[in-house]
């Protein structure tokens, strides 16, 4: 059962057509082009529940169209939104098949924001590795190859503190460990995702009331999501390849 206001959309029920682009400009979002206001539009991939659900009702209600990915969506909920404003996608982020469809819908300069946002906490070591490394990487990698975010377009990884080494040697717990991959994997490729004219982060959501962080956490989702919209709002060329938390702190790695 959902909750109210809530309902499930299937991939193709939202009213708009493949391949269809508002403000293709390859401007970043904010932009007017000759008097016409750009719609911003952002990817956001898990957004079933927690951060990536508030990202979702946050940037809706900010006027961007918003493309958002649930594994299910016929029980994933997510806010509804008016006319073609949202657009939601299957994606079980380990599925290559399901992510190469993705690509394929979203087309060229689609995207001015992607955010990977899935991740788990309790899960066998393989699949922690699987779903919080390897997969935001290879969802990035596949949008760039697309040719899917515009130019000066930003990716935002997220990651956690937990992940941060901080000069330690030893293992941070599978969790931790998974995040710090992410983090290493996302320098590793800094430099040549700069080339491709983006700007990528990994970014610390702060600890948050979500079914990962649990209810004894400080921040709420709105503040986590609210911070993280402005941080990636103020991303400059200067910021790219670098860890960020919410609140806008460069993190140390
Ligand atoms: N909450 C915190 O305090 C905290 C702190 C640091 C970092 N983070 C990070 O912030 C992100 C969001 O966390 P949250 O607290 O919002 O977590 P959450 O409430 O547990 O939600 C996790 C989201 O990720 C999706 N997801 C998980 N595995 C997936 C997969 N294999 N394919 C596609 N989607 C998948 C879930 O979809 P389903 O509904 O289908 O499971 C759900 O939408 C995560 O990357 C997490 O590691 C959270």
């Amino acid at each position: 059962m959902l909750p109210a206001g809530l309902r499930p959309r299937g991939i193709n029920e939202v009213g708009w057509e493949d391949g269809e682009q508002i403000g293709r400009s390859g401007r970043p979002s904010g932009a007017a082009v000759e008097g016409v206001a750009v719609t911003r539009r952002v990817l956001v991939v898990g957004a079933s529940r927690g951060i990536g659900k508030e990202l979702v009702r946050q940037y809706l209600g900010e006027g961007w169209r918003v493309h958002a990915t649930v594994r299910d969506p016929e029980t994933g909920a997510v806010p509804a939104a008016p006319g073609d404003q949202l657009r939601i996608h299957r994606l079980e982020v380990r599925d290559r098949d399901q992510l190469a469809d993705l690509v394929a819908v979203l087309g060229p300069a689609s995207l001015d924001v992607a955010i990977h946002n899935a991740g788990v906490y309790r899960a066998p070591r393989a699949e922690m590795m699987a779903i919080n490394a390897e997969a935001p990487i290879r969802v990035a990698e596949a949008l760039l190859a697309a040719g899917s975010i515009a130019e000066g377009g930003k990716i935002v990884l997220v990651t956690s503190q937990l992940g941060a080494r901080r000069g330690r040697q030893g293992s941070l717990g599978d969790y931790g460990d998974s995040k710090a991959a992410l983090n290493d994997a996302l320098r590793d490729r800094a430099a040549d995702w700069s080339r491709r004219g983006v700007i990528a982060v990994v970014v610390h959501p702060g600890w948050v009331r979500t079914d990962m962080g649990g209810s004894s956490a400080p921040l709420s989702v709105e503040e986590s999501a609210t911070g993280i919209r402005e941080l990636i709002e103020g991303l400059t060329a200067e910021d790219h390849g670098r860890f960020w938390t919410w609140d806008g702190r460069e993190h140390p790695w």
